[in-house]
């Protein structure tokens, strides 16, 4: 690239004119987001070591259940058994075959297709056909079990970390799970009707479609209809202490447009969650748009540079969507929803796509960031910064947040119905002066 060499990026110099204030804040070079070396190294730092989203919990609920996925470059296993759920690299302890191809469903048994090696869901080396002819002296089963990878789950998700030294799954979240504690996403899941995942193949790297999504800067402009909704002043940054990016829409319009209105809310929201929109990008690759009513939650999976697996799911409340045939009526209620939110990402997928395009085959230098707008992106960049540059994880410092109603809001105005964790932070600090 013009501006970079190969190597850059292991200075500090390449991030530092993303790691200033906001108001001095710049876009990262080209080479983030082009460079098929600077990919490489991001699969072995960032996505080698961060918690990434990687499945649905639901998608291994049952038990018997094995899902093959795809993580900083190595393939992982996730199952379930009776000791719970289990994560394990793709590799034979004979000789390093891959196990699984795909997700299947296993009993309790995962063969090795190549020698018959036998393990059980929990990773237990229990086969090792003919061992026991020509015994061996210093072969024991119990040495040779899966090899365990970390694996958590949070409210939808199964996340996993490649790394020993990344803080546990609850620190990397910060305050997001009480922060999102009343919606009660243990107990949402997919539709009981079809057509309600699909997954889109975007010639666009993944940073780009996180940061789009982290930024309301390009509504008006690539999202006419989307603005009638979620009206551009009616947004709000959304962001505690963790690894993520947030900013919602207080309240949800329904006067021009009611396409996020039709479905039946969650029970049990407050007066702000009721009201409101919450969008959320979950550093590295998940992002998580919670209506009332529903989520459209989108995992992101790179595949290369400028190619990117975008994997949406619409997630329900638990009620007539989820568990029930559901009325003709709510079948329509969900087809409006989700025919918006397609004609919304289409529109989010055809402007990544062209950023794509510019950055690669014109690759102007970074420009200077939106202090009105832009501030989530500055403090992805951080985080982006940290996992390609820190020696360990154990040294990652974890964002904070903003201060309830503070200046930090640049260009907002403090929310006139805060979530509730924000009233309770500001009647303490009230409370304290
Ligand atoms: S490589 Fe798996 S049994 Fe030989
Ligand atoms: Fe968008």
């Amino acid at each position: 690239m013009a501006n970079s060499t190969v190597t850059d990026w292991e200075t500090a110099e390449f991030w530092a004119r993303s790691r200033t204030e906001m108001t001095s804040a710049y876009a990262l070079p080209p080479a983030v987001y082009a460079d098929e070396d600077f990919f490489g190294s991001e699969q072995v730092r960032l996505f080698g070591r961060a918690w990434v989203g990687v499945a649905l919990a639901a998608e291994v609920a049952q038990p018997g259940r094995l899902l093959v996925r795809s993580v900083g470059g190595r393939s992982v296993l996730l199952t379930r058994s009776d000791a719970g759920l289990g994560g394990f690299l793709n590799s034979c302890r004979h000789r390093g075959t891959e196990l699984a191809e795909a997700d299947c469903d296993i009993a309790n048994t995962i063969r090795c297709p190549y020698h018959r090696w036998h393990y059980s869901a929990d990773g237990q080396l229990v086969a090792a056909p003919f061992f026991d002819e020509v015994p061996r002296e210093d072969f024991d089963m119990t040495d040779y079990g899966l090899i365990p990878i970390r694996t958590e789950v949070w409210g939808p998700l199964v996340f996993v970390s490649l790394d020993a030294d990344a803080p546990p799954l609850r620190i990397w979240l910060g305050d997001l799970p009480e922060r999102l504690a009343a919606y009660d996403f243990e107990n949402w899941g997919p539709a009981s009707v079809p057509g309600g995942s699909r997954t889109f193949d975007v010639a666009a790297n993944w940073k780009l479609l996180a940061e789009n999504f982290a930024e309301y800067y390009h509504l008006p402009w690539v999202h006419p209809e989307l603005a009638k909704v979620s009206r551009v002043p009616d947004h709000y940054r959304y962001q505690g202490p963790g690894m993520y990016c947030g900013q919602t829409t207080t309240p949800v319009s329904g006067e021009e447009r009611d396409d996020w209105l039709t479905l039946p809310p969650a029970a049990g929201l407050d007066d702000s969650d009721a009201a409101s929109g919450r969008f959320v990008a979950l550093f590295p690759n998940v992002t998580l748009a919670v209506l009332p009513s529903h989520m459209f939650l989108m995992r992101l999976e790179p595949l290369s540079a400028g190619r990117t697996l975008e994997h949406c799911t619409f997630l329900f409340p638990p009620g007539p969507m989820t568990d029930a045939e559901p009325s003709a009526e709510l079948r329509e209620s969900f087809e409006i929803t989700r025919r918006f939110w397609i004609e919304v990402n289409d529109e989010d997928i055809d402007i990544c796509e062209r950023a794509q395009r510019g950055i690669s085959a014109g690759g102007a230098p970074p420009g200077p960031l939106a202090p009105r707008f832009e501030e989530p992106l500055n403090r992805f960049h951080k985080m982006t910064a940290d996992l390609m540059t820190l020696p360990s994880l154990a040294e990652l410092e974890i964002p904070r947040g903003d201060r309830p109603g503070s200046v930090d809001l640049f260009g907002s105005e403090p929310n006139p119905v805060p979530p509730a964790i924000e009233r309770i932070q500001a009647s303490t600090a009230t409370g304290r002066s």
